[in-house]
């Protein structure tokens, strides 16, 4: 079995994108581009995956975590100097090595994999992954010589008038063999335009050797897309917001308005999903079967059940059960868990609460850090009042419970199974199982009293 490694360029700053975030990890929907190149490399399931990081650096490791291992690049002198700076984890290994850029967000497994199998099986030393551009512009050239064998990589700055009207681009993304690579890097020099070590020289200095070099050209432009600024990165999005949502609805999903609905890269759905317009769904969602999400729902790692209905909301970081019907207008917020058949309607926020089945807060209600149990009826206008300023208390309402409208439960407080809280109390003391609980100043109607009132004015 051949070795597989991956060297992934990370390092420059991205001065061309004017931000105070360094270039990699501006997102595409949602992921940040270096992360999507990593992921994608992932898949191929590599004996070694290391990150070229310098700008930056501390960031983009906190952002890729355990995905990658990492090497510094302390100055940076070029993308040939970028990849030699992984020379003590990788040289005189025997394998294949891929080098990808961290700004190609739309790079995909399966043109990684046939570009390593097209190398394999041509026992080329060096492959490249080209592509035809419409305009070739600020890309390095391919040059092929009389027979159409690839010669060198010429870029934009160093071009000839001729050279330029190439319309074949490097991707910058290659298959090497990893210990030709790491030689071929001591002889690339920084004799030209931008005084950088190129990598795309190492295909020169292995083409004069006589090694075969081969190029694996991509049918899909969208997948050599290399984001330098923010014009570029605004096609990434389109296009990747694009192959999203065209994957989905192929897999049966109906997206009303595909060129407004923003769904992240690893976002998964069931069978027969609805998605209606103005919709952002993103992180690790899972949304199951017949569920409908939107108008206007913003819904980010969260599992959602099947059959339910979340209108004109926004929820985080929760689980939503099966026929759940969420809004308009509601706010699920972290860590909060709701069982099957349960109801939040308008203007409810739900934070850090569990729902069990069949409970329901219908209108204008803020449920944070309680424990509601199962059938539990919260009427308009209650309050769990869980915080004193300083600390923060739970609420538990049991199993059948019924709060009546206009109510506050100071927390820590429990109400019993089956209790009734009357509507306008504020409940501070627990309330046992199958009570009612009254805890508001009596009526007292004062007879005539408007009719003296008035007779007064006069
Ligand atoms: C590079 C290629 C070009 C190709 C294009 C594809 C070179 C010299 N040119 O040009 O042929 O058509 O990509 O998008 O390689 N980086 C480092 N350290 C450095 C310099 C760069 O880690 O010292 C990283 C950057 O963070 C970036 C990647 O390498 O992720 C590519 O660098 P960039 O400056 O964007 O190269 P391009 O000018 O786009
Ligand atoms: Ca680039």
């Amino acid at each position: 079995m051949t070795q597989k490694y991956a060297v992934v360029l990370a390092a420059g700053q991205g001065t061309r994108m004017k931000s105070k975030l360094y270039k990699v990890l501006h997102p595409v929907c949602g992921k940040p581009m270096v992360e999507h190149v990593v992921d994608q490399l992932n898949k191929l399931e590599l004996d070694e995956l290391i990150s070229v990081v310098g700008f930056g650096a501390e960031k983009v490791q906190d952002q890729l975590g355990d995905k990658s291992q990492y090497v510094v690049q302390k100055e940076q002198l070029g993308t040939g100097h970028a990849v030699q700076q992984a020379e003590d984890i990788l040289a005189n290994k025997e394998g294949v090595t891929i080098v990808a850029c961290g700004d190609t967000p739309l790079l995909t497994k399966e043109t990684l994999q046939n570009m390593m199998n097209h190398h394999i099986e041509t026992g080329a030393k060096a492959t490249i992954l080209t592509a035809h551009a419409e305009d070739p512009t600020g890309y390095g050239r391919i040059i092929r010589g009389g027979n159409g064998q690839v010669e060198r990589i010429v870029e934009q700055k160093d071009a000839s008038e001729d050279e330029q009207a190439v319309q074949e681009i490097n991707t910058g993304t290659y298959c090497f063999d990893n210990k030709e690579l790491f030689e071929s890097l001591q002889n690339v020099s920084n004799d030209n335009a931008q005084g950088e070590y190129y990598l795309p020289d190492v295909i020169q200095i292995l083409q004069s050797q006589g090694e075969v070099i081969s190029a694996y050209q991509t049918t899909d432009f969208s997948e050599s897309l290399g984001v330098n600024d923010r014009v570029a990165l605004s096609k990434a999005e389109k296009m990747m917001k694009q192959r999203i949502n065209e994957t989905h609805m192929r897999n049966g999903v109906s997206i009303i308005d595909p060129d407004n609905t923003y769904i992240g890269p690893d976002v998964t759905f069931g069978q027969d999903v609805t998605v209606y317009p103005g919709s952002i769904v993103d992180g690790d969602s899972h949304i199951e079967d017949d569920a409908i999400i939107g108008p206007h729902s913003n819904i980010t790692q969260c599992n959602v059940g099947e059959g339910t209905v979340i209108k004109q909301s926004v929820a985080a970081n929760s689980r939503i059960g099966a026929r759940v019907q969420v809004g308009p207008f509601a706010h699920i917020r972290p860590d909060s868990d709701l069982g099957n058949d349960v109801k939040i309607g308008n203007f409810v926020e739900v934070k850090k609460a569990e729902f069990g089945d069949g409970s329901k807060a219908s209108h204008l209600s803020y449920i944070g850090d309680a424990n509601v149990g199962s059938g539990v009826n919260i009427g308009c206008g209650t309050i769990t009042v869980n915080y004193d300023g300083h600390n923060k208390f739970l609420t538990t309402i049991e199993d059948d419970a019924f709060i009546g409208c206009n109510s506050n439960l100071v927390a820590p407080v429990t109400v019993g199974k089956g209790a009734y809280v009357a509507a306008g109390s504020t409940i501070n003391q627990d309330v046992p199982a199958e009570a009612l609980s009254i805890a508001r100043s009596r009526q007292t109607n004062k007879e005539g009293y408007a009719t003296k009132f008035q007779n007064k004015k006069d």
